[in-house]
Order: C-alpha cells, then sequence, then structure tokens
C-alpha cells in the first residue's frame, strides 16, 4: 500500500487519470465506484473528459459500493440518485451497465447476489473508496469481519451523525445500509482511496499504522497488492 501525500486538486486529477488510463487502456473495463462528498471532484473530472472525447463509458461497468436501506433511487438522499446525479447523467453510459445495491426489496437475497454478479462480470478492476471518520469503508463499521461480502449492516451512531449534514434532520438518516463487504473490496484489482481535511486525520492514522483488526475497517487495504491512498496534509497530520 503506498500512500500520497498532495493538495486536495492534485488528488482528483491523480485519481481521474487513473481512471481515465484504464478506460483507454480497456474501453470495457469494470469500475468500482463510491459516494460521499470526497469523489465529487474526480466524477467532475470524469465528465469533462468524457464530454471532450478522450474516454467513452459506452461499454463501461459500474458497481457501487452501497446503498442506504429503505430508500429507493426516486429518493434524493439514495446513492443510486447520487451517482446519476453526479456522473451517470452527464456522461455515454449505458445505465442498464451500473450496478448499485438495492436498498428496497428483498435486500438480503439481492446482496447475496451482488458479489456474484461482480465475479459474472470478471471482477472489478478500479475501485475508488472514500474514508469514514471511524475509519469505515463503503459501510463496513467497526468490527465487520474482514471475510465479509456483500450483507445488510447497521451504520454506526458517529456516521449517522457525520451523514446528517446531507439531511434535513437527522432522525431522517437511515439506520441501515446495504454494503459490500470488506472482503469483495479487497477482491478488485485496483485500489485507490481518498481522504482529505482535518476530521478524516485519526482514521488515515487508523488506516496506515493503527492496529490491523476488525477496529479499523480501513486497515485491510494495507494487504492489498496495488492500492493507493491519497490524503491532503490535514488528513495525514497524524501520520
Ligand atoms: C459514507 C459512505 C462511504 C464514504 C463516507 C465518507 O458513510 N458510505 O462510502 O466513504 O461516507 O464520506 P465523505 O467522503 O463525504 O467524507
Amino acid at each position: 500500500m503506498e500512500v500520497k501525500v498532495l493538495k486536495s486538486e492534485q488528488i482528483n486529477r491523480a485519481i481521474a487519470d487513473t481512471f481515465i488510463e484504464l478506460i483507454k487502456k480497456n474501453p470495457k473495463a469494470v469500475l468500482g465506484l463510491a459516494t460521499g462528498s470526497s469523489p465529487v471532484g474526480v466524477y467532475q473530472l470524469l465528465v469533462k473528459a468524457n464530454k471532450e472525447g478522450v474516454i467513452s463509458f459506452k461499454d463501461i461497468t459500474t458497481f457501487n459500493l452501497d446503498e442506504y436501506v429503505g430508500l429507493d433511487g426516486s429518493n434524493d438522499q439514495s446513492y443510486r440518485y447520487f451517482m446519476n446525479y453526479n456522473l451517470f447523467d452527464h456522461v455515454d453510459i449505458d445505465k442498464k451497465n451500473t450496478n448499485v445495491p438495492s436498498g428496497v426489496g428483498d435486500i438480503e437475497a439481492l446482496a447475496k447476489e451482488y458479489d456474484k454478479k461482480i465475479a459474472a462480470h470478471g471482477g472489478i478492476d478500479l475501485q475508488i473508496l472514500g474514508l469514514g471518520s471511524d475509519c469505515h469503508i463503503a459501510f463496513n463499521e467497526p468490527g465487520t469481519p474482514f471475510d465479509s461480502l456483500t450483507h445488510v449492516t447497521d451504520i454506526a451512531e458517529s456516521t449517522i451523525k457525520d451523514n446528517a449534514r446531507f439531511f434535513a434532520r437527522i432522525e431522517d438518516v437511515p439506520t441501515k445500509a446495504v454494503t459490500m463487504g470488506l472482503r469483495s473490496i479487497m477482491n478488485a484489482r485496483k485500489i485507490v482511496l481518498l481522504a482529505t481535511g482535518k476530521n478524516k486525520a485519526q482514521a488515515v492514522y487508523d488506516l496506515v499504522k493503527g492496529s490491523q483488526d476488525e477496529s479499523h475497517p480501513g486497515s485491510i487495504l494495507r494487504d492489498h497488492p496495488d492500492c493507493t491512498i491519497y490524503v491532503d496534509e490535514d488528513a495525514a497530520s497524524l501520520l
């Protein structure tokens, strides 16, 4: 695992370029995508590259990490809505090839199928990740087993507080989510994670230098053969 300390704009550029190089090399690549505020700048650069004709998403398949239980894609707080709004609606992707775990319907059964569906597409070539302030990745909160696959989970109290900024009231934040597991994420061939700001400093420390166990879900990434962590100076301040 490599750690790179850069300015926020440089992080977005470096990660967008990693996606652009992959898509140029393999126009049928399978991308692992994330929500949250961290990846938004990267998605803006990918939209620009698509509009300028540098890359096409025509034959690209995507799998998102997670979704809130109880919200369907028409809810503006759902992660499906977020992805349409921030990326899919602005590029030439076929929406049929975009996958976000379902937060409604028979969620347990659908979650079980999710890893099989990823495998049927040949696995994820490149996965982008953000980082929760409690060191969670996707919605794998502290205590999640390292060998977990896609599953339904409780969202930690601290994460509910962190994510409340996107909702009108904290009571509106769902308390459960469907998330790819830590093993599902580790199966990706290449991983890039970005974290910026002082409020991520402890989580970045725990990921890079804390005890490597289930109390620090992100620490599993140290065992990945091709993973780069991009942080700004604030997020790196405890390293
Ligand atoms: C949520 C998401 C994570 C994301 C995290 C950090 O909990 N499930 O995938 O990494 O928030 O979000 P942000 O990038 O907004 O700090």
